[in-house]
């Protein structure tokens, strides 16, 4: 089943001034259950292309498929539902609320979508003992190292229960062990719980770990390769 489908994607900033072409007709299907790495130089269009699929983002021109529904077709609240709902996103930035501890960046989401106090508790609760931090729900992200500060990114993008996760570069920060772990929680993630990881990375130890290696050049797809399981 694919879960993302792109078709002949464009993005031009700056239409009416200096033109920037950052994607030049993308078409790509991701499967449920891929864990995929997008590649390419700098300025090559991953950001822009993950914030498309993320509908953070409008193309200039072509179609987006997510969980078979045309994302450039949604009305603006409809679109806001569908990010809040259907994708966990985790940036090079964190992201964090500062003056929120661990346990409420994780539980914000589900407060934006009226769950339950029990439900909110019992999830973060376990999300964070999935990413390893049960020990430090009451921290607040200037307590806690950059590895830390991504996993708890990580565990608030798992809380909607979405179906996949878009990463921009989630490793950016990470010193070797962090992004070690890191993508150990994600392997797992994407093993049991199935869910589909799509990421962009520089970094040739998390491209190691992908199984499949997509590159960008000049907002073109340049290659797709497919790995063998490892
Ligand atoms: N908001 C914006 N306005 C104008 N141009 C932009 C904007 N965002 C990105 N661009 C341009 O679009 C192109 C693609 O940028 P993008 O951020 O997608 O690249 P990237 O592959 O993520 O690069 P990096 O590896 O440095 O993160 C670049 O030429 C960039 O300068
Ligand atoms: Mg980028």
């Amino acid at each position: 089943m694919s879960v993302i489908k792109t078709q002949g994607v464009e993005k031009v900033y700056n239409p009416n001034k200096i033109p920037v072409h950052a994607l030049n007709g993308v078409d790509l299907e991701i499967k449920a259950g891929e864990f995929t790495a997008i590649v390419g130089p700098s300025g090559s269009g991953k950001t822009t292309l993950l914030n498309i699929i993320g509908g953070l983002d409008h193309p200039t021109q072509g179609q987006i498929e997510v969980g078979g529904v045309d994302i450039t077709r949604l009305s603006d609240n409809k679109l806001i539902d569908f990010r809040k709902n259907k994708i966990g996103f985790v940036f090079q930035a964190y992201n964090l609320i500062p003056v929120l501890t661990a346990r409420e960046n994780v539980e914000f989401v589900m407060l934006l979508q009226n769950r339950s106090k029990a439900e909110r508790e019992a999830r973060t609760e376990e999300l964070m003992k999935a990413v390893g931090l049960e020990g430090k729900m009451d921290k607040r992200p200037s307590e806690l190292s950059g590895g830390q500060q991504q996993r708890v990114a990580v565990a608030r993008a798992l809380a909607p229960k979405p179906s996949f996760i878009l990463a921009d570069e989630p490793t950016a920060n990470l010193d070797s062990t962090s992004t070690t772990q890191l993508l150990d929680i994600m392997a797992r993630l994407n093993r049991e719980e199935h869910i589909t990881f799509v990421f962009s990375t520089h970094d040739q130890r998390v491209i190691d770990r992908a199984r499949r290696v997509i590159t960008l050049v000049d907002g073109k797809i340049e290659s797709d390769e497919i790995r063998p399981e490892a």
